[in-house]
């Protein structure tokens, strides 16, 4: 099969195509699934020069996010739903192959209005978004919502989310065009460039002087944002975009009574596994009646130029999720 192989490290620009790598063993648990979609992730851009938490042996096939089509040879473990044929996304180390084998558990089925490149960035930024919101945060119809990096994957999905459960929504982005994204693709009611000193002034502003109840963090900022927090707030550490891990001193918490809140949706797997079907469930009738939408990148990359995709997640140029086009797509949901 054709699959990005990675045979020792490299920086993402010096990566290329496979085109007789051998097609992937399922487990006595794993469907074998044929990936129409690869979901681009920063961690990938880490993998495939060995600076990842989680390094496979090499030679491995690089990518974690797809969506496909059970094949037709797969094997259908016992108690498996899915058929050959089943439209399904989830996530599995060599995303980006024609073919990826995944453990029964990590798959999910493709709802009927979603295309395959919407599909494909689900399963690890969306779960995270809404347990971030409603698990963690548990966030109440017309409270106040920040969230920075608001056009990046976690964030216009939080944008999307919070607003389907009511909140109004501030987002703060690193320019005018994401600000753009996340109102025209997120809803977002209000926009701030957190690139301008000052900009927790315009949020209190924004607020009537009171700060956010809720503030949604992938970059980095928790301390900066908790210049413009609600008393009794909460501050929701999802992740570190800017680079390093931030560090916080602990005053900020007393002061205004907020609480700092953790998300790690991964660790679900291992510590709460019966919770991520609650969590699908909830998704899957959010996007299922439209109420929310996956925003896909305006350029989607072909197969081969995979690096480039990549590369422009590195540079900070995309918004929304960032995907690759492995197999065109011939179904009628293509066409929605
Ligand atoms: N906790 C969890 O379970 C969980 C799950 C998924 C992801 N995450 C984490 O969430 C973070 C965001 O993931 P994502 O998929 O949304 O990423 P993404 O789509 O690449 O978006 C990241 C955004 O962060 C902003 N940013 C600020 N400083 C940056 C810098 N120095 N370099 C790059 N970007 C910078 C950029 O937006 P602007 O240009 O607007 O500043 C960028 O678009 C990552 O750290 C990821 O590991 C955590």
């Amino acid at each position: 099969m054709r699959a990005f192989v990675i045979e020792s490290y490299a920086h993402p620009s010096k990566i290329s195509l496979t085109s007789d790598f051998p097609d992937p063993k399922p487990g006595p648990r794993d469907v074998l699934v044929d990936v129409y979609s690869g979901g681009l992730n920063f961690f990938d851009i880490l993998q495939c020069q060995g600076k990842y938490q989680n390094q496979p042996p090499m030679p491995f096939v690089l990518g974690m996010e797809f969506a496909g089509r059970i094949s037709s040879n797969s094997p259908i473990p016992n108690g498996c739903s899915f058929k050959p044929g089943d439209r399904v996304f989830g996530g599995a180390q060599g995303a980006f192959g024609e073919k990826v084998a995944v453990p029964l558990n990590n798959i999910l089925p493709i709802p009927d209005n979603i295309s395959y490149d919407q599909a494909a960035g689900l399963y690890v930024t969306w779960p995270t978004s809404y347990e971030a919101l409603v698990g963690r945060a548990v966030l109440k119809s017309g409270e106040w919502v920040l969230v920075t990096a608001s056009a990046g994957g976690v964030g216009i999905a939080a944008v999307q989310l919070a607003k389907a459960l009511g909140a109004k929504v501030i987002a703060a982005a690193g320019s005018r065009a994401k600000l753009e994204v996340s109102k025209n693709f997120g809803g977002a009611d209000f926009g701030v460039d957190y690139t301008k000193p000052g900009w927790q002034q315009e949020v209190l502003n924004i607020t009537g002087g009171k700060g956010v109840d809720v503030i949604y963090d992938p970059v980095g900022l928790i301390k900066d944002s908790l210049k413009c927090i609600a008393w009794k707030g909460r501050a929701l550490v999802v992740g570190f975009a800017a680079g390093s891990i931030e560090k916080l001193p602990l005053n900020l918490v007393l002061l205004k009574n907020i609480s700092i809140v953790g998300i790690h949706w991964g660790a679900y797997a291992k510590n709460e596994p019966a919770h991520m079907s609650k969590v699908w469930q909830d998704l899957m009738e959010l996007m299922s009646s439209g109420r929310v939408k996956p925003v896909v990148y305006s350029e989607v990359w072909p197969f081969d130029r995979l690096a480039d995709g990549l590369v422009a997640i590195e540079k900070r140029q995309t918004w929304g999720k960032a995907v690759v086009r492995i197999r065109e797509d011939d179904s009628v949901q293509a066409r929605l």
